[in-house]
């Protein structure tokens, strides 16, 4: 409706009335609030019934808009609070009819919401690899894909190693007639740091190796180790026992007993195997399940770093020492968790893993 045809202060004044009486009656007998918006935007927005017809208000004279003007504020000002009354009493109604739809019972007890958490594993190699960063060992990783001088020449593995046999290893042929193997330690992350950075040099190995082994109760073709290694001036073994009984006793309890006994590997002289105290049994239980009544728990393999291996680095034994340890994490979580199964750690038994 377009009022730009000239229009007396009467005939503005009907139509006044005319547009209260109108949208009124309409707005009584709206129903829903979708009505009700169109209904005021026809009436009040930029181009509705009254903002129209208030556009005529330039053509009166000085007496007439003092008349007309309050009049029309006033009906625009009463409009609108009706608007607003009746969209809360609408949309009160609106509510209440889709609540009454949709049937929800709030009175039912909540979804259970399973929250995950770490895998034992996972648990058991932070706080692990915790322990050794606040000992100063820097986080290292290598592929799990190796090739035979890392993973065997470097460490001055020799040729008829039983490490290098088919029976122990996963060999991958390659066509360059270079073979490769899944990593059956992470001593390669030692060889490919000790290859990039001169010492001192202080890490750990985490990861996952694998080996030819018959699945049982203590062994399993993939696990993970952690592997560390110090090189420096003067690195002697007793710095080697010095670190690991602290190591030992951060994960096991200050009162843990650490025993170094003297092994073999080819890439440490001296070598030693690492026992602690069976922390189950304490050495008391002749029966213990866990140490088999020996009292002491293999842990780890350690020694001082082969001059050959500094060698094969391109690192001077003449000047620099070193001491590396290898520890399975299967092995050190199950016995501080008391698993007394490794292939609980894969088989994902929720029942197991939520234990931890
Ligand atoms: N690489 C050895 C293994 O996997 C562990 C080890 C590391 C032993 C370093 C001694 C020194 O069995």
């Amino acid at each position: 409706m377009l009022y730009n045809i000239y229009m007396t202060l009467n005939e503005l004044q009907t139509k006044l009335s005319e547009i209260e009486t109108s949208i009124n009656s309409k707005l009584q007998t709206c129903q829903d609030t979708k009505t009700l918006q169109d209904l005021q935007i026809s009436a009040l927005g930029r181009k509705g019934a009254l903002t129209e017809l208030l556009k005529n208000l330039k053509d009166l004279s000085l007496e007439e808009k003092k008349l007309f003007g309050p009049k029309s504020n006033a009906l625009k000002q009463s409009l609108t609070t009706a608007f607003e009354a009746k969209l809360a009493e609408l949309s009160l109604k609106e509510i209440n009819e889709n609540l009454n739809k949709t049937k929800i019972d709030l009175t039912l007890p909540a979804f259970p919401f399973n929250q995950g958490k770490r895998h034992p594993l996972a648990i058991a190699q932070k706080r692990m690899t915790d322990i050794l960063s606040r000992l100063g060992f820097v986080w290292a990783e290598g592929p799990l894909i190796e090739d035979e001088l890392h993973n065997f020449d470097a460490l001055n593995i020799p040729k008829n190693h039983p490490a290098r046999d088919m029976q122990d290893t996963f060999f991958i042929k390659n066509t360059a007639r270079k073979d490769f193997v899944l990593r059956t330690h992470t001593s390669g992350v030692q060889i490919r740091t000790m290859q990039k950075q001169k010492p001192p040099i202080r890490i750990m190995a985490p990861g996952r190796v694998f080996r030819k082994d018959a699945i049982d109760a203590t062994h399993y073709p993939v696990f993970n180790q952690i592997e560390g290694l110090y090189v420096d001036k003067n690195v002697s073994l007793a710095d080697l026992k010095r670190d690991l009984t602290v190591f030992m006793r951060g994960l096991f309890g200050q009162k843990a007993e650490v025993r170094f006994r003297s092994s073999f590997f080819p890439f440490t002289e001296p070598s030693v195997e690492v026992d602690v105290k069976c922390v189950f049994c304490e050495g008391k239980d002749a029966n213990c399940p866990v140490c088999r009544g020996s009292g002491w728990k293999e842990m780890l393999g350690a020694g001082v770093v082969h001059p050959n291996v500094l060698k094969n680095c391109g690192i001077d034994p003449e000047v620099y020492s070193g001491y590396a340890f290898g520890m399975g994490v299967e092995r050190l979580a199950m016995f501080s968790l008391n698993i007394k199964d490794i292939r609980a750690f894969y088989e994902n038994d929720i029942r197991i893993l939520e234990q931890f």
